[in-house]
């Protein structure tokens, strides 16, 4: 016999989805989170939504329960060239810089997609990495691709795409990096497969960054559209893990509608054509003039200065 109202139930539930995963269902969500909760008892054996509740409070849970929690409540929305002032600003600007000044003797670039669902932003990195950097095989490079949601991570590593993944690709994209898989699908190159790793990682626990993850020294970390789906404390936290996991002078790669002071407060504010991307301080301003640390790369002539367009759709929350 149940003995708490539904909406305390859920209340509950969302409390207890907070805590092993940082994903936040506040009122507004309640409906979805009631309608994911019955497939997700389902799956754990429990076909009572209390007792599902009762024992998800009462227990630790495994690494391999947490993983099926995130693959039935997790938003999985991603396409290749997502925001592509993004890439532009990744392409021409950030990537070019940053090979500029390891071109001597530190060959080395270190990136992180976390939060990467089925791949389509990490594999557009490396693609955005080919395009900067011709001699890639004389460099060490590290792309790193984390997600709480094993069964994406196995989409991912696959690398077969259907046509609305493209949905917002240019055309060379497409054409370049992809071999037909006859039955009207695309597969992304072997080199561009192979350069990105991917890995489990739960963004709401403590254990990043860190080498035994390979997490540290990032030079540039994309966590976009995850933390709009998490409580702003716990996005907050995120963005001081993930300020930890760059070097000096590394970017944080957030989608526009992510954009916060209040969440991302230790960062600089660099703006780009149409594009904003965050910067961590240098702890020694940089004595490179072309590349500035703050407010740097005006935006061209006729961009104007304004929020960043996304030229794609945004995703709908920003914590505040
Ligand atoms: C909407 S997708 C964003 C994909 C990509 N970053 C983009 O912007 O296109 C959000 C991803 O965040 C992942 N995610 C949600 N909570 C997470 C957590 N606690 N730790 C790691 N990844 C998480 C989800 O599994 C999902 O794949």
């Amino acid at each position: 016999m149940n003995h708490t109202s539904p909406q305390d139930l859920t209340s509950r539930l969302a409390e207890v989805i907070a805590a092993r995963t940082a994903l936040n269902f506040p009122e507004a969500r309640r409906d979805e989170l009631e309608r994911r909760v019955g497939p997700t008892a389902t799956e754990f054996g429990f076909d009572d939504t209390e007792a599902f509740v009762d024992w998800l409070a009462a227990s630790p849970m495994t690494r391999e329960q947490t993983e099926i929690l995130a693959s039935h409540l997790t938003t999985n929305e991603t396409y290749f060239w997502r925001e592509p002032k993004v890439f532009e600003a990744l392409g021409e600007q950030i990537l070019p810089e940053l090979i500029r000044s390891r071109e001597g003797n530190d060959r080395r670039l270190r990136i992180w997609s976390a939060g990467c669902s089925t791949g389509e932003e990490p594999y557009s990195i490396a693609i955005a990495l080919r395009r900067a950097l011709p001699a890639l095989a004389d460099w060490q490079v590290t792309i790193l691709a984390t997600d709480i949601n094993p069964g994406i991570l196995r989409r991912a590593a696959a690398g077969i795409y259907g046509e609305w993944s493209f949905r917002n690709a240019p055309p060379w994209l497409k054409e370049g990096y992809f071999s037909p898989t006859g039955d009207g699908k695309r597969r992304i190159l072997p080199e561009v497969r192979q350069m990105v790793e991917f890995a489990y990682l739960n963004l709401a626990e403590d254990n990043y960054p860190s080498p035994m993850n390979n997490t540290n020294a990032m030079d540039v970390v994309f966590c976009r559209n995850v933390l709009m789906y998490f409580a702003p404390e716990r996005a907050r936290q995120v963005g001081q893990n993930l300020h930890c996991s760059l070097i000096d002078g590394g970017w944080l790669v957030v989608s526009s509608c992510e954009l916060s002071e209040q969440l991302f407060p230790q960062f600089a504010c660099v703006r780009f054509p149409d594009a904003i991307v965050y910067r961590k301080k240098p702890a020694v301003p940089s004595p490179d003039p072309t590349f500035p640390s703050e407010t740097a790369f005006t935006p061209q002539p006729g961009t104007g200065d304004r929020r960043p367009g996304t030229g794609d759709r945004p995703e709908s929350r920003l914590p505040t």
